[in-house]
């Protein structure tokens, strides 16, 4: 349940995601009354800044940002509830500071001493913020009962090594279940409700295993270029960027093992123990199980994008990848020979992120008019975005005196069924966060599970340099050599329509 009290300390408050996402985010849990009654924000700057001219800034964007309508004795009452503190982890001096301010705070608005540290900076920052906020007994455990949870945004790590040397150096600090790590899909509707596809549903789990599925494909394609984010990009690329944490978000949702409870011990095990069974390639089974491509200018939409390389604060002469499709494996006897397609990739024709199961083919051609090859293919396909929804693609007889077949389509939308307010995604996350419930959050084991699997690709590719790396137009579909990653196995990427 929601506590009565709470404070809630967000460092990067001046940022890009405080402003488009947080603030809009609490928002709407303030108009839906899911704040605690006694609530305070805190806003960390780095510089010097008065209370005032933050929340200026704040409902502006909350303004420019709004999921919905904004009520302005709503939007106030939040806004009023914010202070600035400056603070910076450079100087513990002002660490110490912000302790006192807190403390007062608290007691100001009888917050119950219930803390949540929201760490929307930059990821070089989440390790001297936790240090500092360890140092000064801000994220202790209260005698008093009192929480203090710890919440940290995307990249975590950026591999293997770095995703374990923060792992451990957070968990020095705050325990795990007061640690929050966010991967926003798992806000997602749509995502979450793939456990109750699988699992509210005594049809599926049947026949959702190696016997009857073929193969997977999982899908993230973007419009979006890679436009104000250049250096962080360049130093990322897509595999970094959206593998380990999106799309193994999907993947670990659509092959886990049912769990025996609904709860976050037993859902995040079983998702972790799956990401251990994808089997760990080496560098030349992960170069030939693997495609990179960089986009160059082209129109999306009505858009003219610019190259890639000439993005600014990308390295003109990049190699850093915006599309990568992989090729994985999944050693149990669940999964057992079904491969696992994932693509992913920035400035394509068309936004669509999509799981799409394909079934095995009919056993034999009992209608002569159509070999079994030219039936169309069997798909449930769990739309993300743009489409949420649900469907399923099979064969059925064109009306008429002769046996004649096609494809046809069951679809179920969210949009016929449910009519929710639009959200930002992240209520559920927030929400979750003040009510101590991390089933949507990443676990560490599950987080380094991730990062070894995609480990081998980013060496093998680090290695071959610009060798292998792909180039695709803007607004095209992606690089040819995608499709030959399923081609070479007989099988195509799905295309919708
Ligand atoms: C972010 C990535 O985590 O996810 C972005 O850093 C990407 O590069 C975004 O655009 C995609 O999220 P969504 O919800 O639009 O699929």
């Amino acid at each position: 349940t929601l506590p009565e009290g709470c404070a809630f300390v967000i460092f990067g408050v001046t940022g890009d995601l405080t402003h488009r996402l947080v603030i809009p985010a609490l928002y709407n849990l303030a108009e839906a009354n899911l704040l605690p009654e006694k609530f305070c924000v805190v806003g960390i700057t780095r510089k010097e800044m008065s209370s005032d001219d933050l929340r200026a800034s704040l409902m502006k964007g909350l303004h420019d940002f709004a999921t919905r309508p904004v009520d302005d004795a709503v939007a106030e009452r939040l806004l009023y509830c914010v202070t600035a503190v400056s603070a910076d982890p450079g100087n513990p001096d002002s660490f110490d500071k912000l302790r006192e301010r807190l403390e007062k705070l608290e007691a100001d608005r009888a917050t119950g001493g219930n803390r949540l540290f929201y760490l929307a900076t930059p990821p070089d920052a989440f390790a001297p913020i936790s240090r500092e906020l360890g140092r000064t007994g801000l994220l202790h455990e209260d005698p008093g009962g009192a929480w203090r949870r710890l919440v940290v945004e995307k990249p975590f790590g950026t591999d293997l090594a770095s995703a374990k040397a923060l792992n451990a150096e957070l968990l020095k600090i705050v325990p795990e279940h007061e640690l929050y790590r966010i991967d926003h899909y798992l806000g997602k509707e749509t995502v979450q409700n793939i456990l109750v596809l699988r699992f509210a549903n005594g049809m599926f789990e049947p026949i959702w295993n190696r016997d009857h599925i073929e193969h997977v494909q999982i899908t993230v394609e973007e419009k979006l270029g890679v436009a104000h984010r250049g250096s962080f990009y360049d130093a990322t690329g897509a595999l970094r960027d959206m593998v380990p944490n999106h799309l193994f978000q999907l993947l670990s949702l659509v092959a886990m093992e049912p769990p025996a409870h609904f709860n976050a011990h037993a859902v995040r095990s079983a998702k972790a123990e799956v990401l251990t069974a994808i089997q760990i390639q080496s560098e030349t089974e992960a170069l030939k199980n693997s495609v990179r491509g960089q986009y160059v200018s082209g129109r999306v939409g009505d858009t003219e994008v610019i190259d890639y390389r000439s993005v600014k604060d990308v390295d003109p002469d990049s190699t850093t990848e915006t599309y990568a499709a992989l090729k994985l494996t999944i050693d149990n006897w669940r999964w057992a020979g079904v491969p696992f397609y994932l693509r992913t990739g920035k400035a394509l024709g068309a936004k669509r992120t999509e799981v799409a199961i394909k079934f095995k083919q009919a056993p034999f051609a009992m209608f002569r008019c159509t070999p079994v090859q030219e039936l169309s293919q069997n798909y449930l396909v769990i739309g993300i975005e743009p489409v949420e929804g649900i469907s399923l693609q099979f064969n059925s007889k064109i009306p008429g005196p002769t046996i004649a077949i096609d494809g046809v389509e069951m679809t179920f939308e969210y949009k016929d069924y449910f009519k929710v307010a639009p959200s930002t995604g992240y209520e559920t996350l927030i929400h979750d966060c003040m009510i101590g419930d991390n089933i949507l959050f990443q676990r560490a084991d599950a987080i380094e599970a991730g990062w070894a699997v995609v480990q081998p690709f980013l060496d093998a590719w680090a290695k071959a340099a610009g060798k292998g790396l792909q180039v695709y137009r803007a607004g095209s579909p992606g690089p040819d050599s995608a499709e030959a990653l399923l081609t070479r196995d007989g099988r195509n990427w799905r295309e919708p329509g």
